[in-house]
């Protein structure tokens, strides 16, 4: 009984937007065990565009390892295929797991989608801001095929709409030369973009004024992480460190080469070409210019941008999006940028486990391998952390 009474000692590892939204989250949920640590790192810098009178960036940047400075980021749903659909018997026992793992995704989409937009109402200095939402697909899969006008697609009341044959028509008249690169299937709907850096900073300043503690650290396990918290009584960890804790041989990272121009585009628009490219351009809010993008490379551990990379990105985005600049001269670069995607097979480990220490045996509860989505999942996911830290908090859960 009075061991329930006694306050945890929570440190969560990672101060990205996993770790950030999670002990945010934490504070508001937990009230009584308002005892957190944030050990990282890396914590939130200032965009490259915060320079000083001669373009000197302000800050250094960010390591590749730290994703959630790299993100765009938008919110792009994956549509997926329910086994109601008649296409899913078809599907090989692989592919259907891939399909559920996808229909849980887009359950913590949806509910971080509802948390964002409220943000992006009420506290706009978030960096948040609903914007429209437009995809083309050169080739388009069965999934995206199945969906309808009215569909809900990336949260409830976005409006979603299938870009009708004529609308495509005109859009493949620019490009009739180029066969191969015609649009086949294309969307418009209502979703949010989120400046990473000034977000970020907003969720870290919240953690803070709410009593929350920091301390700067590389940690080479996770045991570490307690060394944090030396007179902990009940001590909970939470494993939030991304690509950063390596031994989960389930953990790849996908690199992502982009680049920021300080011209401002209206839409996050998104180019899936035939040949398995992509291209997109990202605005980011309150003049944080637009993240153009972007190459998505399982295993390529190179941390500098390549110049053949980024010459394609920008060749790319003049002709998928004509209407934003005419010339690849006419982009104002600002940085040219690589992240890794902290990628784990199956999707993310969101799930409790015991650290066996000096004879003590401490809960831990994981929260990473979002790969590409770590904002368009993070308040469901942070969600769905918290009740696993409430659960193993209970006396009757420790062994
Ligand atoms: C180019 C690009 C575009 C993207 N676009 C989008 C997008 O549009 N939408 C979207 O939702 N997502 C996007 N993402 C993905 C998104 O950035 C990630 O999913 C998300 O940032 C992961 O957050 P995280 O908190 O898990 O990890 P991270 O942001 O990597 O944070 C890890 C934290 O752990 C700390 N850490 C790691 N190892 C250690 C250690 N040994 N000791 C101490 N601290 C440690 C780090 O310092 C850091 O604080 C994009 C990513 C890239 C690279
Ligand atoms: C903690 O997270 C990392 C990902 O950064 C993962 O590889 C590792 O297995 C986790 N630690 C433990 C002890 O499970």
């Amino acid at each position: 009984m009075a061991a329930e009474a006694s306050p945890w000692d929570l440190v969560v590892i990672g101060s990205g937007v996993i770790g950030l939204t999670t002990a945010c989250l934490l504070q508001q949920r937990l009230p009584e065990h308002t005892n957190i640590t944030i050990v990282a790192s890396e914590f939130p810098n200032p965009s490259p565009m915060t320079q000083d009178s001669s373009n000197i960036p302000l800050a250094p940047a960010a390591s590749s390892g730290y994703a959630s400075m790299w993100a765009g980021a938008h919110y792009r749903p994956i549509p997926y295929l329910s086994p109601s659909n008649s296409q899913y018997g078809s599907l090989s026992g692989t592919q259907q797991r891939f399909q559920s793992q996808l229909a849980c995704e887009h359950h913590l989409a949806i509910r971080t989608a509802k948390m964002m937009k409220q943000l992006a109402r009420e506290h706009p200095e978030t960096g948040i801001e609903i914007m429209p939402g437009v995809e083309y697909l050169e080739n388009p899969p069965a999934e995206n095929l199945a969906l309808e006008t009215g569909d809900v697609y990336a949260s409830l009341d976005d409006g979603f709409r299938v870009i009708t044959a004529t609308e495509i028509e005109a859009l493949n008249k620019r490009a009739e030369h180029d066969i191969g690169r015609q649009i086949k299937w294309a969307c418009k709907y209502e979703t949010y973009v989120v400046n990473v850096h000034v977000y970020c900073a907003w969720l870290l300043q919240r953690f803070l004024s709410q009593g929350g503690r920091v301390v700067q650290r590389r940690l080479h396990n996770v045991g570490e992480a307690l060394q944090v918290i030396p007179e902990a009584a009940r001590p909970i960890v939470v494993n939030c460190s991304g690509v950063g804790l390596t031994p989960d041989p389930k953990m790849k990272i996908i690199r992502g080469q982009t680049i920021l121009v300080r011209n401002q585009y209206h839409s996050t628009t998104t180019r899936q070409c035939a040949d398995g490219t992509w291209s997109f351009l990202i605005p980011r809010p309150l003049g944080g210019g637009t993240v153009i993008g972007g190459t998505k490379q399982v295993g390529d551990l190179e941390t500098s941008a390549r110049p053949e990379e980024r010459k394609r990105l920008l060749d790319s985005a003049v002709r998928c999006f004509p209407d934003f600049v005419s010339d690849v001269k006419d982009f104002e670069v600002v940085s040219d940028n690589v992240g890794r995607r902290p990628w784990r097979e199956g999707g993310m480990r969101i799930e409790v486990d015991e650290l066996v220490q000096g004879g003590a045996r401490i809960p831990i509860v994981h929260g990473y391998g979002a790969g590409g989505r770590g904002y368009e999942l993070s308040w469901g996911a942070a969600e769905e952390i918290c009740k696993l830290v409430e659960k193993s908090g209970k006396p009757h859960a420790r062994l």
